[in-house]
C-alpha cells in the first residue's frame, strides 16, 4: 500500500492499470498519444494515491513532459468542434493562430480535426522545462498577431500576470483562451466582455481529480455571442 508523507499506510481509491506504468515502471506520458477522458482521470487518480499531479506534470514521466492543461480525445474533439463552429459563423479570412503554443501538443492534436491552416508560436521562454519543437515559430504573442493576422488566437495557459491576452483582446482578434483564471494571465482580462463555455472534459494540473475539484476552462473573447449561441 502506498505510505504518506507521515509513513502511514494510505488508502487507494483508484483502479490501478497496466497501461499506466512503462516497462521501466515510470508513469506514462499521458501526452504522448490521446486517451479518453475517463482513461485520464482513472490515471490521475492513481497519481494523486501515489505520488502528487504536480510533480508528475513537472516533467517526471516517461516522456519528461511539462503539462498544464492536461488533453483527452474528448477535450480535444471539443476544442475542434468549437474553432470549426465559429469559424463558419465568423466568416473571416486568416489562419487559426496559436500564440504561446509550448511543447506543440495541442497543434498536434487538433490540426488533424481543423480544415483551416494551423500555425503554432511562442516566444520559446527559457523560464519553463519546455521541448519546443523546432516547427514552433519563435515568435512573441503581439508579433505572431501582427505576422499572421489570423481568423482566430487560441491561448493555453498563459503565464500569470502576463498582459498579452489583454493585449490581442483590445485589438479585436478573437480569441479562444483556456486555463485558470485564478492563475494564468491577469485578472483584468475578465473585465472584457466574454463567454465561460461548458467544459465538461477541462482537467489540468491544478486539478484535485478525487475531490472532483476542477479549476480550468475555456472562455471566448472578441466572438458574437449571440450569433454563436446555437453552435457553441
Ligand atoms: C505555461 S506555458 C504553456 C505552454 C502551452 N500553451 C501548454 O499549455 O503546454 C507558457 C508558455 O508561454 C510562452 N510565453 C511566455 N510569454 C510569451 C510571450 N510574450 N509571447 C509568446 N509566448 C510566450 C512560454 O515560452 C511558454 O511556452
Amino acid at each position: 500500500m502506498p505510505q504518506s508523507k507521515d509513513g502511514l499506510s494510505k488508502q487507494r481509491n483508484s483502479p490501478i492499470h497496466d497501461w499506466f506504468m512503462d516497462e521501466h515502471g515510470e508513469f506514462i506520458d499521458l501526452h504522448a498519444q490521446l486517451h479518453t477522458y475517463s482513461e485520464v482521470i482513472d490515471f490521475l487518480k492513481h497519481v494523486e494515491d501515489e505520488y502528487s499531479i504536480k510533480e508528475y506534470s513537472n516533467g517526471n514521466n516517461a516522456g519528461a513532459r511539462w503539462l498544464f492543461q492536461i488533453y483527452s480525445r474528448e477535450f480535444i474533439q471539443q476544442v475542434a468542434d468549437i474553432v470549426e463552429n465559429i469559424l463558419r459563423e465568423i466568416d473571416m479570412d486568416g489562419p487559426i493562430l496559436e500564440v504561446m503554443a509550448g511543447d506543440g501538443r495541442l497543434a498536434d492534436f487538433l490540426r488533424p480535426l481543423l480544415e483551416r491552416e494551423y500555425i503554432a508560436t511562442d516566444v520559446k521562454s527559457k523560464r519553463y522545462n519546455i521541448a519546443y519543437p523546432k516547427w514552433i515559430h519563435e515568435l512573441d504573442a503581439e508579433d505572431a498577431i501582427a505576422e499572421f493576422n489570423p481568423a482566430i488566437a487560441i491561448m493555453s495557459w498563459e503565464p500569470y500576470l502576463s498582459t498579452k491576452s489583454i493585449e490581442i483582446v483590445d485589438s479585436g482578434i478573437p480569441l479562444m483562451w483556456i486555463g485558470n483564471p485564478e492563475r494564468c494571465g491577469h485578472f483584468d482580462l475578465f473585465d472584457r466582455k466574454h463567454a465561460g463555455l461548458d467544459c465538461a472534459f477541462c482537467v489540468s494540473r491544478h486539478d484535485r481529480i478525487q475531490e472532483e475539484e476542477f479549476v480550468t476552462g475555456i472562455f471566448l473573447f472578441n466572438i458574437d455571442l449571440d450569433s454563436c449561441s446555437s453552435i457553441l
